[in-house]
């Protein structure tokens, strides 16, 4: 089965994380493991979830000088991580040195967070959105980044982006968090998502096992 769900896994310490797992499947889906998660717990918990057959996107969203993501992504390519984020606005160099060090590690760059509106957008860049967006994307495309992260309303302009298209913001019910740009799962594969990212609407969810079948 060609797996296309990751399960973010936004639990702050490694016991919840753990028993959560027990209502997935590592053959439907792979799991997330973000900051807060990786901060509670450190390195342990890759191995700990690796050994019960899980593949793990570790999203730390890497932003710094090349130099130190680059040995921050070589540390990554020790342990059993399918795939990893650095955020494109870290620029060329920045992308390069990330992508030198990955091994066997697909290296992911963030465009622009889903919780951003476009306000937000404006107030940091003092230029629009589209524009800002497509740039980060070009960035994207002249590096060896295997794919991006990015909002499923931006899924209509990466037609012709032929790498891996990464998609958190999915909500299959009305939700009022704080994911401002969101789409169902069935229409996010369907404009061209490779993967979808969901946490909360499985985690937080009352029957974990039947929410994990609403996105696959
Ligand atoms: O709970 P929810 O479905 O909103 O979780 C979305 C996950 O995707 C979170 O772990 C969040 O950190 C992550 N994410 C995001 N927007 C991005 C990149 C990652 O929401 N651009």
């Amino acid at each position: 089965m060609n797996k296309k769900l990751i399960v973010a896994l936004d639990f702050d310490n490694a016991d919840k994380a753990l028993n959560f797992l027990s209502n997935l499947d590592p053959n439907k889906c792979l799991v997330k493991v973000g900051l807060e998660l990786f901060i509670s717990e450190g390195w342990k918990i890759l191995d700990l979830i690796s050994e019960r057959g899980f593949e793990i996107f570790l999203d730390l969203k890497l932003h710094d000088i090349p130099n130190t993501v680059a040995k921050s992504v070589k540390k990554i390519s020790n342990f059993n991580v399918a795939l990893t984020t650095v955020h494109l606005s870290g620029g060329i160099r920045m992308l390069e040195a990330a992508s030198s060090e990955k091994g066997n590690i697909k290296i992911l760059g963030v465009s622009i967070l889903t919780s951003l509106s476009q306000n937000e957008i404006f107030e940091i860049t003092d230029t629009n959105f589209d524009i800002y967006f497509n740039n980060l994307i070009s960035i994207a495309s002249s590096t060896n980044v295997d794919g991006v992260v990015c909002s499923p309303n931006e899924l209509d302009r990466l037609k012709n982006f032929n790498k891996l298209k990464v998609v958190p913001g999915i909500r299959n019910d009305v939700s009022d968090d704080d994911q401002k740009r969101v789409m169902t799962s069935t229409e996010a594969y369907h404009k061209g998502a490779d993967f979808i990212v969901v946490g909360r609407p499985i985690t937080k969810s009352e029957d974990p096992k039947k929410a994990l079948e609403l996105f696959i």
